[in-house]
């Protein structure tokens, strides 16, 4: 039995977080939902976007599932990000079929570090502009190295690029990759590259399939996520996971979508592979395949998909085609 914490949040977030609580259910394992309040319609009413009730509600969780949050998104996931040290951001980019995909056969990961660099947020106005301080520690290096290092052992993946600029900044990002190739010392079964930040943009387009695993700092790691998400295919795919010592929260890329909302028109795909992220790091790896496996049939039919898949169906009507792969599984 799982303790999972369950914040719909805003707009589609609901819409999706409904669709893929449905999607789980056909799956042989034994979750205890707990939901929780967050985003901007709990704001209207209360004045406050993330109440502690439901931060403690997550702590006493194994894993979270987050929807979206719209106007508030800031104060809710930021915050959550900062009270439950979720120090790492995980993104797969990987090609699904039925997609608008730029490539077939794409399958990699990015870790991002998500609690230092250029993001902390000390900034300063002085005569000729302003600064801004980019923080690297030994610490929170070493722990983003760690966790790409056992995340790459546990999902079987089998080489790790740190992407850095420790040729400009030699100080900071050579401490970056100092510490990752220490940490690598534990792991002599795994292929090692280091690459610049600038060459990896470019090496995303013309040859994304050298990477398996990318562990890299804050900054870097948010942009190259995007890019990422932008090689295999629109936000109503993409899934992101944060995780800590203790959690883990698990959300798609995209927001609230107002323009979605109410309309059962959203996608549920990157709610769904959220969850799948959930059970990898759960350690149920069968049941992730299992769940991957049936939304892969589904988006392969191409029939029963949503209408940014070229499809005419509704959020729930694609969720049920996907369970109904499962059970027949
Ligand atoms: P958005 O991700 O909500 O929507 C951007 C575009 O992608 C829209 O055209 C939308 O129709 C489309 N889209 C997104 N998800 C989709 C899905 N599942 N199926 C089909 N199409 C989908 O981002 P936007 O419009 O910038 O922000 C809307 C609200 O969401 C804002 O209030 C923003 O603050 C919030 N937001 C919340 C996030 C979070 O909770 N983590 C992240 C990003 C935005
Ligand atoms: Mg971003």
């Amino acid at each position: 039995m799982y303790e999972i914490a369950v914040i719909p949040g805003d707009g589609i977030g609901k819409e999706v977080m409904e669709a893929t609580l449905h999607v789980l259910e056909a799956l042989d394992i034994d979750f205890n939902y707990k939901f929780a309040d967050a985003g901007d319609k709990y704001a209207e009413k209360t004045g406050i976007a993330l109440p502690q009730d439901t931060i403690d509600i997550v702590k006493e969780s194994q894993a979270c599932l987050f929807g979206a949050a719209g106007e508030t998104a800031a104060d809710v996931i930021v915050k959550m990000r900062q009270e439950l040290d979720l120090y790492v951001n995980l993104r797969p980019v990987k090609s699904y079929p039925g997609t608008s995909s730029l490539f077939d056969n794409l399958d990699f990961v990015i870790v991002r570090e998500n609690t230092e660099g250029l993001y902390i947020g000390l900034e300063e106005k002085t005569e000729e502009g302003a600064t801004a301080l980019r923080v690297i520690t030994k610490k929170a290096s070493e722990r983003i190295s760690r966790f790409a290092f056992e995340y790459a052992k546990k999902t079987g993946r089998k080489k790790i690029t740190a992407v850095h600029k420790a040729n400009v900044l030699k100080k900071t990002d050579g401490l970056f990759k100092e510490v990752f190739y220490q940490v690598a010392r534990d792991y002599p079964e795994m292929e090692l590259d280091d690459r610049y930040v600038d060459a990896t943009a470019m090496f995303f387009i013309t040859k994304p399939e050298m990477f398996d695993v990318i562990v890299t700092t804050n900054l870097f790691g948010d942009i190259l996520s995007d890019e990422g998400a932008g090689l295999v295919g629109g936000l109503g795919l993409i899934p992101s996971a944060n995780i800590g010592e203790k959690q883990g929260l698990f959300e798609p890329v995209h927001g609230s979508a107002p323009g979605h909302a109410g309309k059962g028109t959203a996608n549920p795909s990157a709610m769904i592979l959220s969850a799948m992220l959930m059970l990898d790091y759960l350690e149920e790896f069968d049941n992730a395949r299992k769940l991957e496996n049936a939304l892969v049939e589904v988006l392969n039919e191409g029939k029963i998909v949503t209408a940014d898949l070229g499809g005419n169906s509704s959020t729930m009507e694609m969720a049920r085609e996907v369970r109904r792969k499962l059970e027949s599984q």
